[in-house]
């Protein structure tokens, strides 16, 4: 059987954490989208051609370990913008969505473009300053020299970007359960989602 939930958002609004805890709460595997983009990213820093990068990437690319900095963030929503590099990303998407057991895939345009049937869908959002907070914390945790008010202006830029393209933007599917984390605990964040998925199991 397959159950697939889609969680699109923002960068940094708390799509990470619910869709990893989600994942292990219900036993399904999980993809982080982004990943692909950003491994693209840093093949294009290191000087591939966009396109090539898309169409030549293999599962061990997401493994590596320069894919969270800021820069590589940058370039991924960069090549995001390309038709062609999307296109070339999207059956690996859509046959891990639709795998036995369950798939819970995070992104920008799963419930949208990549998954419009999702079993269930959220869209995860934060204020940019609450999530400009949460990245600062984390590329301090990692030893990274950013500062706030970069950090703050590279998230505004990516969601201007990222909401902006023609090409499959961010923005929430009609069918998309909203989820506000700006206030919310981890926790609290993870159980409304876990309910959502529920009431979509139940056929709610
Ligand atoms: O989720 P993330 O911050 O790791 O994503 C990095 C960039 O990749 C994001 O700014 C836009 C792009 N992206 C996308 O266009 N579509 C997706 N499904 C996931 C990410």
């Amino acid at each position: 059987m397959s159950f697939t939930v889609a969680i699109d958002g923002p960068a940094a609004a708390g799509k990470g954490t619910i869709s990893k805890a989600v994942a292990s709460h219900f036993g399904f595997a999980h993809l982080d989208t982004g990943l692909l983009y950003r491994a693209v990213g840093a093949k294009v820093i290191h000087g591939m051609d966009p396109l090539q990068a898309a169409r030549t990437l293999t599962p061990r690319d997401l493994e590596a370990d320069d894919l969270r900095t800021s820069a590589v963030a940058q370039m991924a929503s960069k090549v995001a913008v390309i038709g062609e590099v999307r296109g070339a990303l999207v059956a690996f998407q859509r046959s891990f969505a639709a795998r036995d057991g369950g798939a819970v895939l995070d992104g920008r345009d799963i419930g949208t473009v990549i998954c419009p049937d999702a079993d269930a869908k959220l869209f995860v959002t934060a204020s940019a300053e609450t999530r400009a907070e949460r990245r600062f914390k984390e590329l301090q945790a990692r030893g990274q020299a950013d500062t706030f008010d970069q950090v703050l202006a590279d998230v505004k830029a990516r969601d201007a970007r990222d909401a902006g393209r023609t090409e499959a933007p961010m923005v929430a599917a009609g069918d998309a359960v909203l989820l506000d984390t700006s206030e919310m605990s981890i926790d609290d964040a993870v159980a409304a989602a876990i309910k959502a998925i529920e009431s979509s199991r139940s056929g709610g």
